[in-house]
């Protein structure tokens, strides 16, 4: 087991690998813990998060710059240049620097609403709408009768989408910023094999009003500051070494659990992902980020300040989303940008840590349309979430990691294990 770098005197941290018990008591234990930690490096909470702060303005100041010269604050790249290793330092440095990405030209257009209206005839052939029973879970909430969220796994098109050349080709581009393999030769994940993560779609219709969805982060809740993985993962927030925190040094993240939740992601992703099989514009409700991967620094910290109460994280609890509020990291929301206008066929990406939010609409205009593919990498954490992947792909069930609904167990014209190619069949661990 590899030591958390920091002063050798520093105290450990406790730690509970599975929620709690008593969530009120394990937050002030963690919070006086996390505190005598930091102050062991010499250095008050105090300071330490104003360095934070500093290495956060410093980003804000190059987005507002950006803005300014009415420059793209989220880094755009043609698949092409992926494809053929030629994209340009200055855009890798950005990426660096952004953490999120559009992919222009990820399918051709006519490929994307060739897979649209597949989805659509494989929900109508099996009836889908007039199965619905309603959202199995309020991760998401609900507007109107008809759901925007289908729980549907399990298409022809994601699956085509998921097992092509074409997403492992951006996979292992974006896997491949992160750092996977440390100092003394521990491979935290292998970049050049996706472990399938099967999500659902949206499919917003042109005049929906949506109240949008609020600003959050995903990749855990009171976990973060309770694994002893995740405490490890943040090791240089946690000992007063903030300056050496790395958000792309995938070290210690691929291996812990993560506390259960009726919807939660298992897997480590190194980004979370989506494929448009619509065009959207920009001002149509759309994804939002604060592009600044460094924001967990912000978030992880901020609860030790003495203006939050003693039994609170920032209103982080388990088995609901993280929260990211005006009231406690007002700075972040200066950087909140939306997407750019995407075509069908183009894919968005964002860092698996990074603050983001769904803008409201009112009358949308067109339609909107995604699937969810997210770059999630073989490692020890997702080859054990890949057996009930595994199960679910054989059965046509909902995926554990969400809510029990199964409509597509009976359901006609799903993809078959027959129509796996190399790739799907390596990201399911049936090679
Ligand atoms: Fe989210």
């Amino acid at each position: 087991m590899t030591l958390a770098a920091g002063p050798h005197h520093a105290p450990a941290l406790p730690y509970w690998q599975q929620p709690p018990p008593d969530l009120t008591a394990a937050i002030r234990e963690i919070k006086a813990a996390l505190r005598a930690r930091i102050e062991a490096s010499g250095r008050t909470v105090e300071e330490v998060f104003a360095s934070v702060e500093q290495r956060i303005e410093t980003r804000i100041a190059e987005i507002e710059a950006d803005r300014e010269r009415g420059e793209e604050v989220w880094p755009v790249l043609d698949y092409d240049a992926i494809a053929a290793g030629t994209v340009a330092m200055a855009d890798l440095d950005k990426l660096k620097k952004r953490g999120c990405l559009v992919v222009r030209g990820h399918f051709p257009r006519e490929q994307a609403l060739a897979w649209d209206a597949d989805i659509v005839d494989y929900v109508e052939r099996n009836r889908f709408f007039e199965t619905y029973t309603g959202p199995g879970d309020d991760f998401f909430g609900s507007v109107g009768s008809r759901p925007e969220i289908y729980p549907v796994y399990w298409s022809r098109a994601q699956m085509q989408a998921r097992q092509s050349e074409r997403m492992a080709t951006v996979q292992s581009f974006l896997n491949s910023l992160w750092k996977h393999t440390s100092d003394d030769g521990t491979r935290w994940f292998d970049p050049d094999r996706d472990a399938l993560y099967p999500d659902r779609i949206r499919r917003r219709p042109p005049g929906t009003d949506s109240a949008g969805l609020g600003t959050h982060c995903d990749s855990g809740t009171l976990d973060l500051w309770m694994t002893r993985e995740y405490q490890q993962a943040f090791r240089h927030l946690f000992d007063g070494t903030v300056e050496q925190y790395d958000p792309w040094d995938a070290a210690h993240r691929t291996t812990g659990p993560q506390y259960p939740g009726s919807t939660m992601c298992s897997v480590f992703r190194t980004f979370q992902g989506w494929t448009a099989l619509s065009d959207m514009d920009a001002d149509q409700g759309v994804l939002h980020t604060v592009p600044i991967p460094e924001a967990m620094a912000h978030l992880l910290l901020r609860p030790l300040l003495p203006d939050v109460p003693e039994d609170s994280m920032c209103g982080v609890r388990t088995n609901q989303v993280f929260p990211v509020t005006g009231r406690r990291h007002a700075m972040l929301y200066r950087a909140l940008t939306p997407i750019p206008d995407v075509r069908a066929g183009d894919s968005v990406w964002w860092h698996c840590d990074m603050v983001h939010s769904v803008a409201p609409v009112e009358n949308q205009r067109g339609w909107g349309n995604v699937m969810y593919i997210p770059a999630a990498p073989w490692c020890p954490r997702n080859e054990k979430y890949a057996a009930s992947v595994r199960e679910a792909f054989l059965t046509g069930s909902s995926p554990a990691d969400f809510p029990e609904e199964h409509y597509e167990r009976s359901w006609d014209g799903r993809f078959t294990v027959d129509q796996l190619n190399d790739i799907g069949r390596r990201g399911l661990g049936l090679d």
